[in-house]
């Protein structure tokens, strides 16, 4: 019998209206997670990675296709099963610091998320809000103090907190690290995967560190201009990428020593990213890619399975 996965999507797209022209921000993007396992979002910056979480939890409608999480359209979902649902979906940002309100004790900022849906006395939440400090990482007694009064680090525990007040399945990590000193993310890291296996928790953890997206990932979805260039599980990738563009990327980190994986960051690449606004023709890296043809020029290609769960959208492999 086959295990319902924890989220599907199905060529999901959205376009946002700039300047009266149309941004094509995800175009029919799909996949598959079950409850435990990670996705890697990686891709350069306007690549779509973080429309694309926000279509995933409902944060944002989606102009064509469909997101099923537990098996659920979210899309046909009323808008009181969909606030129930939210429940089990949750975001953590890469600005801890602006996701919390700074007026509001970080301890209030956990309980409210109980608070808003309900859940138990003001006592049982205030237990609540201890046990989550405590599994997070965060002393109980910082829990009547205001969001600048903590770390960076401490201020994204506060984040993790919240998003596990209310026992979700699960989680959009957008760039949960990147706003911290290198020592940090790697504690946050390791907070992470941790609280993964104890509740088996579904991430899509957008990242421009490919050395976390290694070590975290179980697949891995490459972005470009809001397209899929290429998907595979997270050994595939970094072992056999095959588009050209992923091929760039990962060379691009081979040059840091494996003892500092960490700090495995994508750094800038060869060639401008295209403005989304007015993509290239046929293949959309074209003018970045070092094996275009004048049929790569004309021609886009399509996303094909090159071996079980691992698709590539590149003529070389037509
Ligand atoms: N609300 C919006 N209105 C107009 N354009 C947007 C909006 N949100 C994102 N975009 C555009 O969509 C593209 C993808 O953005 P985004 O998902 O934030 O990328 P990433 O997270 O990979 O950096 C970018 O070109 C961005 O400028
Ligand atoms: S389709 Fe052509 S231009 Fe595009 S990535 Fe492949 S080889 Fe390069
Ligand atoms: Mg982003």
């Amino acid at each position: 019998m086959s295990v319902e996965p924890l989220i599907v999507a199905e060529s999901i797209s959205k376009n946002f209206r700039v300047s009266r022209r149309t941004l094509r921000a995800v175009q029919r993007v799909s996949f598959s997670l079950q409850a435990g396992e990670t996705l890697g979002l990686v891709g350069e910056s306007g690549s779509g990675k973080s429309t694309l979480g926000r279509l995933c939890l409902r944060l944002l409608e989606a102009d064509e296709g469909s997101v099923r999480v537990g098996g659920q359209d979210l899309a046909k979902l009323s808008p009181k099963a969909l606030r129930e649902k939210r429940k089990e979906m949750q975001f953590v940002f890469q600005d801890p610091m602006a996701s919390l309100n700074p007026r509001m004790t970080v301890g209030k900022a956990v309980s409210d998320a109980l608070r808003i849906h309900g859940i138990g006395t003001k006592q049982e939440r205030l237990n609540r809000v201890e046990e989550l400090f405590t599994r997070v990482g965060l002393s109980p007694e910082i829990i009547d103090v205001f969001p600048f009064e903590l770390s960076g680090g401490q201020q994204q525990r506060v984040g993790i907190a919240r998003a596990l007040a209310l026992r979700p399945k699960l989680i959009v990590c957008d760039e949960p690290i990147s706003a911290l000193d290198v020592s940090i993310q790697v504690q946050i890291i390791e907070l992470l995967r941790d609280l993964q296996k104890e509740m088996n928790l579904g991430y899509i953890f957008i990242s421009h560190n490919l050395g976390v997206v290694q070590y975290l990932s179980d697949y891995v979805m490459v972005l470009y201009l809001g397209e899929v260039v290429e998907y595979a599980s997270a050994d595939d990738l970094f072992e056999h990428p095959s588009h050209p563009y992923t091929k760039v990327l990962i060379e691009s980190i081979l040059s840091v020593p494996s003892s500092d994986a960490g700090r495995r960051e994508l750094i800038a690449i060869p060639g401008e990213v295209p403005s989304p606004l007015s993509p290239p023709s046929g293949c959309p890296f074209h003018p970045r890619c070092k094996e275009a043809t004048d049929h790569c020029r004309q021609e886009k290609p399509l996303l094909r399975e090159i071996a079980s769960r691992h698709q590539v959208s590149c003529h070389l492999y037509a």
